[in-house]
């Protein structure tokens, strides 16, 4: 079953079986052994962020408070290149994004259980054609989702371990962000928590 939740999003409950969601988990932590997870700061504030964060691909998404958002080749702490996206998350793109070419970078966000995130837009990214592909694995999130104004109205689902969704088309850079996280409600990842992962392509391609 596939929905659409808003203009050009699209929400796939269950697209991955809980074999996949392992092979993800799995996949995710050699991701982070490679690139440890970092604190995210607000642009000029500082301010940190409630997730912690990682990327794979060629690009990975950071924010600091003296450079703030951006895409970058390397780790924001190791100077490290990011690891490649793993084969299991290539496939998800190939499969939900319903563009040519593969994703630059795959953001990924642990939530605790008292992580959240504002509603924002994803626009640091030039390619603007490609949607961004989410997935979401472990704890269920309260996903809230708008318009192309941050005041439009919104609605919110229940993002469950597994499920994705495709910000695509008109929805490309609708509003977006997670209320909270509903703790106890996976037993995929040990710790208990939320990870969700973003596909995204960020230069048009040549
Ligand atoms: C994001 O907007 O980067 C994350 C969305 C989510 O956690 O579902
Ligand atoms: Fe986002």
């Amino acid at each position: 079953m596939t929905a659409t939740i808003a203009p050009g999003v699209r929400f796939y409950p269950g697209y991955l079986d809980r074999p996949a969601q392992e092979a993800l988990r799995e996949a995710v932590g050699a991701v982070v052994r490679a690139a440890p997870l970092f604190v995210p700061r607000m642009p000029r504030s500082g301010k940190p962020m409630s997730v912690q964060m990682t990327n794979c691909g060629p690009l990975g998404w950071v924010t600091d408070e003296a450079r703030g958002y951006r895409y970058q080749t390397t780790h924001p702490e190791t100077g490290v290149p990011w690891p490649p996206i793993p084969e299991i998350i290539l496939k998800a793109w190939r499969e939900l994004a319903d563009y040519p070419d593969p994703p630059q970078a795959c953001l990924i966000n642990f939530y605790s259980a008292e992580a959240r995130m504002g509603l924002h837009q994803d626009k640091d990214e030039q390619a603007l054609a490609a949607p961004v592909v989410s997935l979401s694995l472990g704890d269920t999130a309260l996903f809230r989702v708008g318009g192309l104004k941050r005041s439009d109205p919104t609605r919110s689902i229940r993002l469950a371990s597994g499920d994705a969704v495709v910000l695509g088309g008109e929805g490309r850079l609708a509003f977006h962000g997670v209320d909270r996280i509903l703790p106890g409600t996976s037993t995929l990842l040990p710790e208990g928590g939320r990870i969700n992962l973003t596909l995204r392509r960020v230069s048009p391609p040549e």
